[in-house]
């Protein structure tokens, strides 16, 4: 989705700008734009279509000077994408730019009302309503563009990130947020390099990172104001002070580039047993035979005493928890029910003051998450985060939770989240079991050596499939792909079917396998490639016998089997071999091939793997 970039300081402007609006892209968007003031006063805004290259080429001619400046990748949502709509806008006067993530809800009444009173506009955006606001609130209250912006947003219902300059002062960079992240990175010496005041503007953490590791994380309704000489001041808009507080980002460049690898999303799929390692690491005691989570230990009773525990997410989030629940219910006999936020938030859901609501997202910002979290806290339940990027607004709004630690997820497609987030789901099945004595000694210590050695299976598991990439090339020609899997491994296949369709478009279905003769194996032909999570374990020979019922009808059987299986290999046009492992472990080996299937797919059919058309790495908008 939309991201935003400032800065304010002694360099120049435009080069930070751009690299922040680079790292930005993984986002998704559909046009850009950057706004500076030079020496001279002037105040300029240069926006294009298209990628951020294509906003470096057409101001290869300008004057891109000046020591501040905002930018912005835009995400289209009023408007269609191209270069009026593109940020930053300009105020009528041509005394403002400003930035914008979010939506503001009520614009069309606030258009209407401006325009009764003079102001025009020049593009389709509810972002330009903020800039008119902002300005004719300035105009009509006669102060200064501080106190015309804190009561501009009173009259403003949405979501708000927004940047605003001024050229009638080029020394001060004003912000605000309300539900969309926005986060000031203070330059070296708290905001004086070498003496020199220095700040940074980003919607997330990635254009920052680079420059400071210091950061204030805005808070919802408060206004921030810094300038030259390193001052940070932030009220809410009732104008009360807040007090700035500095936290320390846990990042590094790093693991913002690519490492030699041709996409974001191929190095994180090969990252993935590295990563959990690190996500495990200080939790799983395979000495002790223990573990640790400290987001539970502090509020045992909670879980061990919850009615019922509710996990809310989307996409791929949503099938992590899918697997979360069939190993809770398993492991520690508490009824789980997992619901799609987006659905959840908008019942009128029954949610008692006992229960465990459990919001799991990578990014911690998606708004329907983070909605029906809100919505479970005012009926009283405990909420629990399982995210992966710190400081973001769900673990904000949450009252305790893990983080994923599997580093950056920058590829739009999520692969080690979402291993990240089964294996966590997994350790909290087991440490609320422990507490709860639901599981025999013998059981549980069985259990956490076995997950102990996943990140090894998973490094066989990568090194044992290489060949793929030649594999992928036969399956250009398809226009559809299912997925078939049981218990554990049919959110596998929803799974495998998602990554499929979003990076190479090829529409996929995942399925519970059993279901196949209840409609869909109407459409099961010659061509149709069937892919099927077929290990060697629980219900094998009933996989078996749907395996049969696709061969006989002529699909073409892509399979996943555990390791020197030859009964489901000998039935399939293409094998991939995971170790075996305990069935509730199955999804964190069986998925690895799926994701370099579909990465290799989308390769084979040109497509843009790490920036898929329409999508956005963080949905922040509902
Ligand atoms: C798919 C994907 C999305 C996200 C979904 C939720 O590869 O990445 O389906 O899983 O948008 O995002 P988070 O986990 O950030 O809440």
């Amino acid at each position: 989705m939309c991201g935003i970039v400032g800065y304010i300081g002694e360099q120049e402007a435009y080069p930070i700008l751009i690299k922040g609006l680079h790292r930005l892209e993984y986002r998704g968007y559909d046009s850009a734009g950057v706004s500076m003031i030079n020496k001279a006063g002037v105040l300029s805004v240069y926006k294009s279509k298209g990628k951020v290259s294509a906003l470096e080429a057409s101001v290869a001619d300008k004057d891109i000077s000046g020591t501040i400046g905002i930018a912005h990748t835009r995400w289209a949502t009023h408007g269609e994408p191209n270069a009026t709509n593109a940020h930053p806008h300009f105020s009528q006067s041509k005394n403002l730019s400003l930035v914008h993530n979010g939506i503001i809800e009520n614009y069309k009444s606030l258009r209407t009302e401006l325009e009764k009173n003079g102001m025009t506009f020049c593009s389709e955006t509810d972002t330009e309503v903020l800039v008119q606001l902002i300005e004719y609130t300035q105009i009509t209250h006669n102060c200064d563009l501080y106190t015309a912006v804190q009561l501009a947003l009173k009259s403003v219902i949405g979501a708000y990130a927004i940047a605003i300059l001024d050229k009638r002062n080029p020394d001060q960079l004003i912000c605000a947020r309300k539900g969309s992240p926005l986060i000031i990175g203070v330059g070296a010496n708290n905001g004086k390099k070498n003496g020199k005041a220095e700040f940074f503007l980003g919607s997330d953490a990635t254009p920052i990172i680079e420059y400071t590791n210091k950061v204030v994380y805005l808070q919802d309704e408060e206004i921030a104001i810094m300038n030259r000489e390193g001052d940070l001041r932030i009220t809410n808009l009732s104008n009360v002070k807040q007090t700035p507080q500095l936290h320390t980002l846990q990042m590094n460049l790093d693991e913002l580039e690519k490492g030699g690898y041709a996409h974001f999303m191929l190095k994180e799929i090969y990252e993935q047993p590295s990563a959990l390692k690190i996500c495990t690491k200080g939790r799983l005691n395979v000495n002790d035979k223990d573990v640790l989570l400290s987001g539970i230990i502090d509020h045992k009773e909670k879980f061990v005493n919850a009615r019922r525990i509710i996990i809310c997410a989307c996409g791929t989030s949503w099938h992590s928890a899918l697997i979360g629940k069939y190993f809770i219910e398993e492991a520690a006999q508490i009824p789980v029910e997992v619901e799609y936020a987006s659905e959840f938030r908008y019942r009128n859901p029954v949610i008692f003051p006992d229960d465990v609501v459990i919001a799991v997202s990578q990014s911690g910002e998606t708004a329907d998450t983070l909605a029906a979290i809100q919505l479970a806290k005012s009926k009283g339940a405990f909420l629990y985060g399982i995210c992966n990027v710190i400081g973001s607004s769900i673990p904000r709004a949450t009252d305790s939770g893990t983080y994923l630690h599997v580093g950056p997820e920058i590829g739009v497609a999520s692969t080690k989240a979402f291993t990240g987030q089964v294996i966590t789901l997994i350790m909290l099945g087991l440490a609320i079991a422990k507490e709860k004595k639901t599981l025999s000694d013998e059981l549980f210590h069985m259990l956490v050596d076995e997950l102990q050695q996943i990140p090894d299976k998973m490094q066989w598991t990568l090194d044992h499939n290489k060949g793929i990439d030649q594999f992928a090339q036969m399956f250009t020609y398809a226009r559809n792909f299912i997925y078939l899997g049981r218990g554990y491994n049919y959110p596998v296949a929803l799974e495998g079917a998602l990554k499929l369709k979003e990076i190479s478009y090829i529409h996929a279905e995942g399925y519970p396998a059993a279901e196949m003769k209840h409609g869909p194996i109407a459409l099961i032909d010659e061509e149709m490639p069937v892919v099927v999570i077929a290990p060697k374990r629980g219900m094998y020979d009933k996989i078996v016998s749907n395996i049969q019922e696709i061969k006989s009808r002529k699909g073409k059987i892509i399979s996943v089997v555990t390791e020197g299986d030859t009964i489901v290999k000998g039935m399939s046009d293409y094998c991939f071999e995971i170790p075996d492992t305990r069935d509730c472990y199955v999804p964190l080996l069986a998925i690895l091939p799926l994701q370099l299937l579909s990465y290799y797919v989308a390769i084979a059919k040109g497509r843009n793997v790490d920036q898929p058309r329409n999508l956005a790495k963080s949905v922040t908008v509902e």
